[in-house]
């Protein structure tokens, strides 16, 4: 029997073991209670609150202003919600670049005020001291390469990174050192589905994908992208499973329609 239907809870020793098993590791956002309990009832793996949340839960348009209290109140709410999916919390910028201290107190205020299982921080080389440190307190970390949102002022663009060989072999370096600093797992984002592999094949940890292909060891989706609450955002990587912004907006525009005519509530919608 697959690995997935027998664990009750997810860990990362699990992720592991579906690594070595050639099992894929399907990951989701989630930001919210209700979201967070549909998605772990359905069977996910991994749960990330990512600090996506700053855009598609604040309106912001990049990821750079969420705050921490603002990250743990989202992982919270997940966590409350989760029986079995492993909870993992995004440490938002601003919170761990400064030095390996600080990213520890962050982790360490995430872990107590949430709840969730583990942290996930953008970045190679110059993260390693502070995954040590973390980890050195008992808190799991995932590591993120390729395109790292909250470094979007430096590439300028959200272009597909690491297509030329030096960015390639740099995000091929940075991946073995987050593996040997002691990461359960890498997201690699936005890289060429080649790069995607041949990661994936390096590493013992498990590489989970978007936008890196389909030889990966799992894939992650933005929630409200998979289920088309955005609509506006149409990359190469997403696959739409639903179309909820139309279905939403329709259903509000009946309810509207409904109430201006007096057909809500009607005799048996009342006491
Ligand atoms: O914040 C996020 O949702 C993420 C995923 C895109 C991997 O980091």
């Amino acid at each position: 029997m697959s690995l997935h239907k027998q664990v009750r809870r997810v860990t990362t020793h699990v992720l592991s073991a579906m690594k070595q098993k050639k099992e894929k590791i399907a990951m989701i956002t989630a930001y919210d209670y209700s979201m967070a309990k549909i998605v772990d009832q359905a069977g996910i793996d991994v749960i990330l609150v990512g600090d996506s949340a700053s855009n598609v839960m604040a309106g912001h348009e990049t990821t750079i202003p969420i705050t921490l209290n603002e990250m743990i109140y989202h992982g919270s709410s997940v966590v409350r919600a989760v029986e079995r999916a492993l909870v993992v919390v995004d440490l938002p910028f601003g919170t761990y670049q400064g030095n390996s201290k600080e990213a520890l107190s962050s982790a360490i205020r995430i872990m107590k005020e949430t709840g969730a299982h583990a942290v996930k921080m953008e970045g190679g080389r110059e993260i390693k001291e502070s995954v040590e440190r973390i980890l050195s307190a008992g808190i799991p970390v995932m590591g993120h390469l390729g395109l790292t949102p909250q470094s979007i002022h430096k590439f300028g663009t959200y272009v597909v990174r690491a297509k030329d060989e030096g960015e390639s072999n740099k995000l091929k370096e940075d991946a073995r050192i987050l593996e040997d600093a002691g990461c359960f797992g890498i997201v690699l984002e936005k890289i060429p589905a080649k790069l995607g592999a041949e990661v994936a094949k390096l590493l013992k940890i498990p590489a989970i994908g978007i936008g890196a292909g389909s030889d990966v060891d799992g894939q992650v989706l933005v929630i409200h992208d998979l289920l088309g609450i955005t609509h506006e955002f149409s990359p190469r990587f997403l696959r739409r499973y639903h179309n909820l912004y139309q279905e939403i907006l329709g259903s509000v525009q009946t309810y509207i329609t409904d109430v201006r005519n007096v057909d809500f509530p009607n005799e048996k919608e009342q006491y």
